[in-house]
């Protein structure tokens, strides 16, 4: 569905913390953004995407006096460093500026201000650990010691990764500080807050009125059922960061200027003028007509759908269109790890393998959720050859040669495959769709399946055999004509994914490729000679950029998912950021124990608010049981009943809220609605067991 008006956007990545180079997980972020922006502008929306650095905080200021450099000569490096790589990816963005700016300053410095004046800041005392060595209080994360619950070393002081307890860092037994490593005391401080919970009631209509995703809506209706804290917004110095106004010594902590970064920099690209239409306020003005769009990873969903919303409506400002929360990237089913050589920087990647690869891969596992993507290698590799180069190249470089060779590289004069080229326009209607709600893979699929089409429409008229006779001469110039313009609407869809090979095709095919002008098929037009537009990923050099991804072991290597802003908040989101997957080995004896059977099931049935589940009843031979799948979104409940599929029918009973669930339901799929249960073959009987 293109809106027949044109709309005016603004998208956002979160701003990357500015001591770490960035990763392929942070690449996941900005090239789904770019994508999206892309396709926003080739349906011919004004789209502004900004971004910058996260330059505040502890951690900061830390690394960079162990560099032995000021925080500002920090920021600055990392700052060429990360518009470097994201040019390089080829992210349109069109100002990434940097939340150390005095537009920042002001911006933070007049919310607050605003807030302060409703009454919505309020001051009390409160007790923290503070490193009598370094004069610094700590923030949760600087102290370590032993979990004061299951008793495990080295813990930090929010919370245990053996046991997963939640506690503060007065609770750690044998406590300190991770800086010097000296016994943190117990020290007060006049601290300042912003009143949350006064906003209560509008985040839940901003919620209830459809800004959020549903995974996001339901995480945060947890939130509101547990009472909205009010939130500490100080810091003590000394701080890197904006000193908060007529409160000495006090600094805006790193999380409440970050997101007002966003509007800096947008007011920065405003002011210089590159596009002087762009007005600050027709964007962030309370009743602004235009969207504004942040694209973030689940682990920041809290701030961006409670305490971002809050603030900008206290402040008289527009709240956001919508928050696009993501899952995380893994590499191999696994956390990023630098051990393993997964811990893979966007410069590693640049320096072995081309951005648009990348950015087809991501796109071809993106859909609109917050399910983790997996970054396999080998599945990446035989992905991009045989969907870009096999498939989709393909169709170009076996008609161009023909082209060239025996008709003075000029296309057709008409078009004969009327209805296939139909075909393909027809299909930019769900195609646009796809983009638009984020699901591109869904786009790629069907992308690719016209692909399909357009191959094996060349395998039909085969022009090589064409061409060798004087009478069908004319059907080969034809057929080859054809395969051109199809391979050039693809384009055009794939557009906003691959940029750099879009330019190419765009010099080879002569054309500027643009979403109107795939409706009339390029006839008696000039083309240049075909070179090859995309080669082939070889594996050596994947294994190459792990290899050099295990020696950049360097302490300035970003740490991954882990908390760099060096404080409790990150992890209020628990529950949504997946825990690492263990990939144990088990031995033949440990399988042989699993009890695989046929069953067949008999009834199926929605749960009333579940959104994965089916309550299933199957036979396994005799025996009847209740089954919990979490199959919904990929089965109707009755397409199910009758069918064969496989259980584990000795797993221990599990209590669940809505029943007991007495086995499992085998499925395969990357999820959601692409989820197929097994079917055995014909022949198999309930309780039967499966070999
Ligand atoms: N500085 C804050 C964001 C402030 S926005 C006002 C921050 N920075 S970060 O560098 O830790 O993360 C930046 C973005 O990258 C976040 O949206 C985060 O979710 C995302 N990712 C970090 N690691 C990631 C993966 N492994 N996979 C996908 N996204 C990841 O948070
Ligand atoms: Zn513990």
């Amino acid at each position: 569905m293109t809106k027949t008006t044109s709309q005016q956007i603004l998208v956002t990545t979160a701003l990357p913390y500015a001591n770490g180079s960035l990763h392929l997980g942070y690449m996941l972020e900005a090239i789904q953004a770019d994508i999206w922006v892309r396709f926003q502008k080739l349906i011919g929306n004004t789209c502004i995407y900004v971004c910058g650095d996260d330059a505040h905080g502890t951690p900061i200021m830390l690394k960079a006096e162990k560099m032995g450099i000021t925080p500002e000569a920090l920021v600055a490096k990392i700052h060429t460093e990360h518009k470097q790589d994201l040019e390089d990816f080829s992210i349109g963005i069109d100002n990434f500026h940097t939340t150390h700016s005095p537009e920042n300053q002001a911006l933070a410095t007049e919310i607050y201000r605003r807030l302060y004046k409703k009454g919505d800041i309020t001051k009390r005392t409160i007790h923290q650990a503070y490193d009598p060595i370094k004069n610094l209080f700590l923030p949760d994360r600087y102290v370590k010691g032993e979990c004061p619950k299951c008793g495990a070393k080295d813990q930090y002081g929010d919370n245990c990764e053996v046991c997963g307890a939640t506690y503060s860092p007065t609770d750690l037994k044998n406590p300190i500080s991770v800086i010097s490593g000296a016994t943190p005391i117990q020290k007060e401080s006049l601290h300042y807050f912003f009143c949350l919970d006064h906003y209560e009631q509008m985040l839940k209509n901003w919620t209830k009125a459809g800004h959020v995703q549903p995974e996001v809506a339901k995480k945060l209706s947890e939130w509101f059922e547990v009472g909205l804290q009010q939130w500490d917004i100080s810091r003590d110095g000394p701080y890197f960061g904006f000193e908060i106004p007529d409160a000495p010594n006090k600094y805006f902590y790193v999380w409440l200027d970050a997101p007002i970064g966003y509007m800096a920099s947008f007011k920065n690209l405003c002011d210089s003028n590159k596009n002087p239409s762009l007005k600050f306020d027709d964007y962030w003005k309370e009743d602004s007509q235009t969207e504004l769009y942040h694209f973030i990873g689940k682990d920041i969903i809290y701030f961006h759908a409670l305490f971002w919303p809050a603030l900008l409506a206290g402040s008289q400002f527009r709240t956001p269109t919508n928050v696009f929360a993501h899952g995380f990237l893994m590499v191999n089913g696994q956390r990023m790890s630098k051990s393993r050589g997964t811990l893979i920087t966007a410069r590693t990647y640049l320096n072995h393998l081309k951005p648009d690869y990348l950015r087809y891969y991501f796109a071809s596992k993106l859909g609109s959720g917050i399910d983790d993507i997996d970054f396999q290698l080998d599945d990446f590799v035989q992905r991009v050859n045989s969907d870009l180069v096999g498939k989709l190249v393909n169709i170009a470089s076996r008609c161009a040669g023909f082209i060239h060779q025996h008709f003075e590289g000029k296309l057709s004069t008409q078009c004969i495959e009327t209805e296939l080229y139909q075909k393909f326009i027809t299909a930019g209607d769900s195609i646009v769709n796809h983009f638009q709600h984020r699901e591109f893979s869904r786009a790629v699929r069907e992308i690719m399946s016209l692909a399909d089409d357009a191959n094996r429409y060349i395998d039909d008229q085969k022009p090589w055999n064409l061409i060798k006779s004087p009478e069908t001469r004319q059907k080969a110039h034809e057929s080859c004509s054809v395969g051109l313009n199809l391979f050039r609407v693809l384009m055009i869809y794939l557009k906003p994914i691959v940029p750099n090979l879009t330019q190419e095709v765009e010099t080879f095919l002569n054309c500027e490729l643009t979403w109107k002008n795939r409706l009339t098929p390029l006839l008696g037009h000039a083309i240049q000679p075909f070179k090859p537009l995309l080669q082939r990923i070889e594996l050596s050099e994947v294994n190459a950029m792990i290899e050099d991804s295990k020696e950049n072991l360097t302490e300035t290597s970003p740490a991954v998912q882990t908390n760099q802003a060096g404080e409790t908040s990150k992890t209020s989101t628990v529950g949504l950021v997946a825990k690492e997957p263990i990939r144990e080995t088990i031995t033949i004896e440990d399988f042989t124990k699993i009890d695989l059977r046929i069953a067949k099931i008999i009834t199926a049935e929605h749960v009333e608010e579940a959104q994965k589940l089916l309550k299933l009843t199957v036979d396994i031979g005799g025996e009847t049981r209740q089954i919990f799948a979490g199959i919904k979104e990929a089965y109707k409940p009755e397409d199910l009943i009758g069918k064969l599929t496989v259980v584990v029918a000795n797993l221990a009973p599990r209590k669940m809220r809505f029943g007991i669930s007495e086995g499992m339901v085998l499925a395969a799929g990357p999820g959601g609605r692409d989820l197929w249960i097994l079917e055995p073959h014909q022949g198999a009987e309930p309780g039967m067991r499966v070999k």
